[in-house]
């Protein structure tokens, strides 16, 4: 272990006491660092030349420190191969300072928070395990062509300038801007210029950067119900009124007295997260004549929408917007891989500026390099490629799904008919709560989400969310079966317990 050549980084001791003889400083500064776990048994020192230049010091005062060190029993030093921190110290040494690891960091919060810092909760991540089982929000990341991706990112970063090197563009990298604007309004029907988009690091981002351009604390914002609980939770981190308005057949329903005095509506038209309905034509030209009336803006969440495997595809509701009432956000995370935190923003033109100043006040621009790759990737065609076999691939896992599932969960689960994305709803038999299937199922290694999780108000019906893509025929099979087991007993255990209230 070399600290140096570990990290690339010098070894940062406390600044030197000028009062302090340069021996003794530096004696206890390496002493310090050793004690306290910075230098960590066996790692390498820098050399005394080193140290020496680092700290102005003259090389006889660093060599009469180690010294010092190495009879200590601190540190060992051969010729020709550096000192070391030695691998086993002594617990006399330890006993003079406890803290031989760093120390534990402190959670609980000392520092004076904003209100925005005070409320803000994490937003859970996604787990690093493998697929099993109906795992949700995740596409078939084994599937992902790493060996193209890794072919352009190499050939980028061998022709990359230094102009590449030195800053990008606030909104994006222009051609990626392009190449997006002239996919969204091939397949997805936006209407926009090149100008109008922003590449950002996923929806999560452009929320943020909406929230905070146009609601104020106390401001009322509208979202679905059931529905996408980061977004709630960004809202409400924020200090806006969330209004929860509940959705159904025909998507968000607009009912006045919760609209009204709202800034700002998010949805997800293409397909509801979760319930997966399409928002039907009339009610979204209702929205757009309620947001356009009311002076509101409407976050379009087209998450998800690019694995349409029948039906026709569904135009965006930017599409319809004549007065620019409406952001429209999708992201790369789901088509490509969720770690790529790419995703971008279609925005009303008079917003663009503010945008660009928000975010060049912030992150300035998200990563160059990755945003060239994805260029590359899109206009060479692989995008295009994996899409196809992507959406080839889940339909199949769905049907598959769809086929076990009637043979095996009927009248214990009622898999609802999606037409899009990596996820459906399972309907449970009235009685059953969704969360005692779910821990019943996840002792079988089954991995199920209580609809109960994404309401806010009253919940019509019970039921799970059981993602498809990411899961291999095989472990669908197994899970339909372990899940219709554990459901069967379920309800065996809840109609007894109905049929003895019944008789009391
Ligand atoms: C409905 C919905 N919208 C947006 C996001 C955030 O996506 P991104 O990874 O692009 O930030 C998620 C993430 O799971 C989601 O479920």
């Amino acid at each position: 272990l070399d600290v140096a050549r570990r990290t690339g980084f010098g070894l940062a001791l406390p600044s030197r006491d000028p009062h302090a003889p340069a021996y003794r400083w530096l004696y206890s500064a390496l002493r310090a660092a050793i004690l306290q776990g910075q230098l960590r048994p066996g790692t390498r020192l820098p050399s005394t030349r080193d140290l020496a230049a680092q700290y102005r010091l003259s090389r006889g005062t660093v060599v009469a420190a180690f010294a010092q060190l190495t009879a200590e029993g601190y540190v060992d030093g051969t010729v020709g191969s550096g000192t070391h921190v030695r691998a086993v110290l002594p617990d006399a040494l330890l006993q003079v300072d406890a803290r031989a690891t760093p120390r534990a960091v402190a959670h609980r919060p000392r520092h004076g928070l904003s209100r925005y810092g005070t409320r803000v909760q994490p937003f859970p991540p996604l787990e690093p395990r493998p697929s099993r089982a109906f795992r949700p929000n995740v596409p078939a990341l084994d599937q992902f062509p790493m060996a193209v991706w890794a072919q352009l990112a190499s050939r980028r970063l061998r022709r990359a300038s230094t102009r590449a090197l030195l800053s990008g563009d606030t909104r994006g990298y222009p051609p990626l801007r392009a190449a997006v604007a002239d996919y969204l309004a091939t397949s997805r029907g936006v209407t926009c210029h090149p100008d109008q988009v922003m590449i950002v690091a996923g929806v999560q981002e452009a929320l943020d950067l909406v929230a905070r351009l146009v609601l104020d604390p106390g401001d009322r914002v509208c979202i679905e119900d059931p529905g996408y609980r980061g977004a709630a939770q960004l809202f409400e981190a924020i200090g806006a009124r969330v209004i929860a308005v509940p959705v159904d057949g025909d998507g968000v329903e607009l009912a006045p007295s919760l609209l009204r005095g709202a800034r700002l509506i998010y949805v997800t038209p293409a397909h509801q997260y979760p319930l997966g309905v399409a928002m039907s034509l009339p009610r979204r030209l209702e929205l757009l004549e309620w947001a356009r009336r009311a002076g509101a803006l409407v976050f379009e969440d087209d998450y998800d929408s690019e694995y349409r495997y029948s039906g026709r595809p569904i135009p965006a509701l930017q599409g319809l917007d004549r007065t620019g009432q409406v952001v429209f956000a999708g992201s790369f995370s789901k088509v490509l891989f969720p770690a790529l935190r790419l995703g971008y923003l279609v925005l009303p033109g008079d917003l663009i500026d503010r945008f660009a100043a928000a975010r060049s006040l912030t992150s300035r621009y998200v990563p160059l390099l990755e945003q060239t790759v994805l260029c590359d990737f899109i206009l060479e065609g692989h995008f295009g490629r994996h899409l196809r076999r992507m959406r080839q691939l889940y339909a199949e896992r769905l049907a598959v799904l769809m086929e076990c599932a009637r043979h095996q969960l009927s009248g214990l689960l009622e898999l609802s008919t999606i037409e899009a994305g990596l996820q459906t709803i399972g309907w449970l038999p009235r009685g059953i709560p969704g969360e005692a299937v779910a821990e019943a199922a996840r002792a079988r290694d089954v991995e199920v989400i209580p609809l109960r999780r994404f309401y806010r108000g009253r919940m019509p019906r019970d039921g799970l969310q059981l993602g498809f893509a990411a899961v291999h025929a095989r472990e669908i099979r197994r899970g339909v079966n372990d899940l219709a087991h554990a459901t069967e007993r379920l309800r065996t255990q809840y109609r007894g317990a109905a049929r003895r209230a019944v008789r009391r």
